[in-house]
């Protein structure tokens, strides 16, 4: 247990800080109502869901008074504004271009006429190609390394972008990926050559890069403790509807009959450029960062207009201490290495790796080839992506309405559980039909089956790995090296996304059927790595959160007692044991 010392005028105070907090279903609507509310949406559609979410939310988190320990961990005094609400929306788009991303590609690559202009040579053998083993598709490493550069450059740049993060602010690495990613988008629009092309997409790859690494961390740091979690998985709610407009795009767009299609659909990227750019032009800096830069005054006057009280010292007093102790650290690279940070350091390596070994990636990219193998048409094929992006957008907002309450670690084993038993069942059903062979004709009835347990998966996917793997390492580092531990979620993040592009379809054809089994054994190694090893973080003040390691059963031996001085308002934490 941990106790805190000293009060803030240095006299004793016995209260202690429960690290463990429980579930009270005290101040905030039941999940059913939130549920039932939901259904009955007004209208017009978008200011029905924000004004919605904002009532649900903001209701929900009037809690008042002092700093208080409810068995939730530390409150601090406040609410939760429509300021800060909105900010975080806003801030939130940044995911829109990497989604975008994800949706666009595998069906610009697989336009005849975008081929034929850049990559003749693939299309003259994709046609030649009569194989009739569905497990084994034309593979063209040149094409699918063309797709993938984009998550190298974002690899890349994301270790820029953490010095640009620490020095400047979270916004102004926002806007840059923005407008990096808005050039991208008008070179590949208007490309007349590969050049262009690859030049535009290692732009849009930076911009991904800054991106992804500033705003969830700048969402972590904006939002009120308490509903930290659902206010950053407005993040990976925009990777979503980016992925799911790209793919209705791409429909769209697929049907052109001039041959520029492609244009229309690369080009368009630069709708979430310009959403990102502008938005983050008046977004203001978290107040850690203000801090963290030596703007005291504005921190506080920021932090009074985003909790919406004047009662904001103690928790002022903490991001103060939290800067003051990462003004220490000179080389974040170096100090993250220590021994005191090996819990962060190993989730935010294996949580990303972690993430995409879901194998996720293979739905989000090649879901329409995929439909194709079992028996469907080209439309019905792409009808099908379009419904599975429907239900990756709706499904997280299970985890929004619910992760600040459930937990992290519930989501993530429920999830994981509803993974591992649709993959087990993808698999088979598709054994059944196409053994080792790879040849067979499905009926309409059996491919739709298999098509609604890809559904389910996605489902459990998009409430628990996909946003909680962008959530969770942006919460659990304290301020000096929490921008250089997001560069490293990032990359991880970028480099298997990148291995899994470029080897699926080598995979599929080596593995067959047993690559459903393979991605399913991985959700069973990180489901009970997520139950020995992730402590619950939720409601956890993020300056905090040292804490919630020292209390684990395994991470709490890499921690010693002199490893813990968070600061607290001028109080100091010390564990009693
Ligand atoms: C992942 C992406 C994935 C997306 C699907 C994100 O959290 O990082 O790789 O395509 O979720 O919604």
């Amino acid at each position: 247990m941990i106790s805190r010392s000293m009060s803030a005028c240095g006299s004793p105070n016995p209260k202690r800080v429960a690290l463990h907090p429980i579930w009270k279903p005290d101040r905030s609507h039941s999940i059913k109502d939130l549920l039932a509310s939901f259904l009955t949406l007004p209208s017009p559609f978008l200011f029905g869901l924000l004004s919605f979410c904002y009532r649900s939310v903001s209701q929900g988190a009037m809690a008042g008074g002092g700093v208080v320990n409810t068995g939730k961990g530390k409150e601090y005094p406040g609410q939760l504004t429509l300021f800060v609400f909105l900010t975080c929306i806003v801030a939130a788009t940044g995911g829109l271009i990497f989604g975008y991303d994800i949706g666009i590609s595998g069906g610009v690559t697989s336009m005849d006429s975008f081929l034929k202009k850049f990559f003749p040579e693939v299309l003259a053998k994709e046609k030649a190609d009569k194989s009739t083993n569905q497990y084994c598709k034309f593979d063209s490493q040149l094409l699918t390394s063309f797709t993938s550069s984009l998550y190298l450059a974002a690899l890349i740049a994301s270790f820029f972008a953490s010095s640009v993060t620490r020095a400047f602010g979270r916004k102004w690495s926002m806007l840059g990926g923005g407008l990096t990613f808005l050039v991208g988008s008008a070179l590949n629009g208007a490309a007349v050559n590969v050049l262009m092309l690859i030049l535009g997409r290692i732009l849009l790859g930076i911009g991904v890069g800054f991106a992804n690494q500033s705003v969830p961390l700048y969402l972590s740091e904006m939002a009120p403790a308490r509903l930290r979690g659902m206010l950053n998985i407005g993040f990976q709610l925009m990777i979503t509807v980016g992925i799911f407009a790209a793919n209705l795009i791409n429909y769209g767009t697929a049907k052109i009959k001039g041959g520029w299609g492609w244009r229309v659909s690369l080009a368009l990227a630069a709708v979430p450029a310009c959403i990102i750019s502008l938005g983050a032009l008046f977004l203001p800096d978290t107040p850690n960062s203000l801090i963290e830069r030596g703007h005291s005054e504005e921190a506080k006057q920021m932090l009074r207009r985003i909790r919406g009280t004047d009662d904001i010292d103690e928790e002022y007093n903490d991001l103060v201490a939290a800067s003051q102790e990462s003004k220490v650290v000179k080389h974040p690279w170096s100090n993250i290495m220590k021994r005191k940070y090996r819990p962060q350091l190993t989730m935010t390596i294996l949580i990303p790796f972690f993430q995409q070994v879901t194998g996720i990636n293979v739905i989000m990219f090649y879901a329409p080839v995929l439909f194709k193998t079992i028996g469907f048409g080209s439309e019905a094929s792409l009808m099908s992506a379009v419904i599975s992006g429907l239900v990756n957008v709706f499904a997280t907002f299970v985890s929004i309405f619910t992760v600040d309450k459930l937990g992290r670690r519930k989501l993530f084993l429920q999830g994981g559980i509803q993974m591992i038993i649709c993959q087990i069942i993808v698999g088979t059903l598709i054994a059944i039909k196409f053994g080792t062979s790879g040849e067979a004709t499905l009926s309409k009835a059996y491919a739709a089956f298999v098509v609604l347990f890809i559904c389910v998966y996605v489902a459990g996917f998009a409430w628990s790995w996909g946003p909680l793997g962008w959530l969770v390492p942006s919460e659990i580092f304290p301020l000096e090296i929490r921008s250089a531990g997001q560069s490293i979620n990032v990359s991880v993040n970028m480099l298997f996304t990148f291995g899994i592009a470029q080897a699926f379809l080598s995979m599929l054809c080596h593995m067959k059927f047993g690559l459903f089994y393979f991605f399913a054994g991985w959700v069973v190694v990180m489901t009970i790595f997520i139950a020995l090893f992730l402590p619950e973080t939720k409601n956890v003040p993020i300056e905090e959160m040292i804490l919630v390691w020292k209390a684990h059963w395994f991470w709490g031996k890499f921690i010693a007692d002199d490893d813990i001085h968070v600061e607290m308002g001028g109080a100091e934490f010390k564990p009693s044991v």
